[in-house]
């Protein structure tokens, strides 16, 4: 008889405050894309996380939805891999609140996204800020998963994970897998294309340094034209994240959309400086996102087949994630219904 093998599980979110920039698609959507027939995969809008911010609320409906439709057209098929809203799927919330009680204030204390987000939102600096790495530590167990695809940022926030499961299992017996990050080694920290030094951000306001999925192919090229580099002289290509930050970071990006390692990237650019090197990158880019651009926009046309794909993730997502709730509702001591 033919033994049927599990297949291990992989899990991520992204939280739609913002359109999706090509960090967020390095870092973490085309990992999850590429690994689709490997994994039993799911992954969801973080959409409850989104509230730790103010948004209009029409624009995050629609932002949600336009994240779904781009999920898709960057290959995750909605028949191998769950997609669904974190909100339609209670258990996320529920877990969070028990959750909340293994968790430590110090531990959350010491996030570094809670210490940088709390200084640049000082008039909203809410609970569901702070206690938001406990839902995302739900948001992971419910599934069990073995995996969680992210970029270099989340890091901190599954290792917090991590310690809670096993805080929890220790006190009540196998309960919880204990999940891997899954980070990409070239990537996982696309920076801002005007100011290297910070991490490029769906939540910026003012976006010139941030390249969004959506964008139009001469927006891309503009963003390129004007990134940031360095006034060393030759203006030579070669990588060094300390002492060039923004050719570094111009690099990642290019060896990620081309395959090309470091060295070809050296070797291609050897005597023709960043005016070579800047629309290159910005050309690669188009034609990397060029397809996913026109099938998102097709996809967010059909409101009936986004419509059918998040009520079907939803089922499924939520007969797995009630299964783990409810083990941990009977071991904490809860009457069950
Ligand atoms: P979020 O929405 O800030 O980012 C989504 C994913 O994109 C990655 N990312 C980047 N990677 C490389 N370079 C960048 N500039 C860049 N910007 C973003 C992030 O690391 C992340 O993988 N808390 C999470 C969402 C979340 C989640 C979860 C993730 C909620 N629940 C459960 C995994 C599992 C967040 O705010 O990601």
């Amino acid at each position: 008889m033919e033994e049927t093998v599990k297949k291990k599980v992989m899990l991520s979110g992204i939280k739609p405050t913002g359109d999706l920039t090509l960090g967020s698609y390095l870092g973490a959507i085309k990992n999850w894309a590429e690994r689709a027939d490997k994994y039993d995969c799911f992954y969801f809008m973080a959409d409850l996380h989104a509230l730790t911010t103010r948004n209009n609320p029409a624009d995050l409906r629609r932002r949600a939805l336009e994240q779904l439709a781009q999920y898709v057209a960057c290959g995750l098929d909605p028949e191998k891999n769950t997609l669904f809203f974190q909100s339609h799927v209670p258990a996320h919330a529920e877990l969070g609140w028990v959750l909340n009680c293994y968790t430590m204030f110090g531990e959350l204390s010491r996030m570094t996204q809670f210490k940088d987000k709390s200084a640049k939102n000082a008039d909203n600096i809410n609970g569901g800020l702070f206690t938001y790495p406990v839902l995302m530590a739900a948001d992971i167990l419910l599934y069990q998963p073995d995996y969680v695809p992210v970029g270099d940022d989340q890091k901190q926030h599954v290792e917090l994970t991590r310690d809670v499961a096993q805080r929890f299992n220790n006190l009540y017996g196998e309960t919880f897998k204990v999940p891997e990050p899954f980070i990409p080694r070239v990537g996982a920290r696309i920076m801002d294309l005007l100011d290297p030094a910070s991490k490029m951000s769906k939540s910026d306001e003012v976006g010139n340094g941030r390249v969004c999925l959506m964008d139009k192919p001469e927006d891309i090229m503009r963003k390129f034209k004007r990134a940031v580099t360095d006034s060393e002289t030759g203006h030579c290509v070669y990588y060094d994240a300390e002492k060039k930050p923004g050719v570094a970071n111009l690099m990642q990006i290019y060896s990620v959309c081309t395959g090309k390692s470091f060295e070809q990237i050296e070797a291609e650019f050897d005597g023709k400086g960043y005016g070579a090197f800047k629309p290159a990158v910005g050309e690669a880019v188009v034609e990397m996102l060029r397809p996913i651009r026109e099938e998102a926009e097709h996809i967010m046309r059909d409101k009936a087949y986004l419509e059918g794909i998040y009520r079907a993730g939803a089922e499924r997502a939520s007969y797995v994630a009630e299964r783990t709730l409810r083990k941990v509702y009977k071991k904490v001591g809860l009457v069950q219904k």
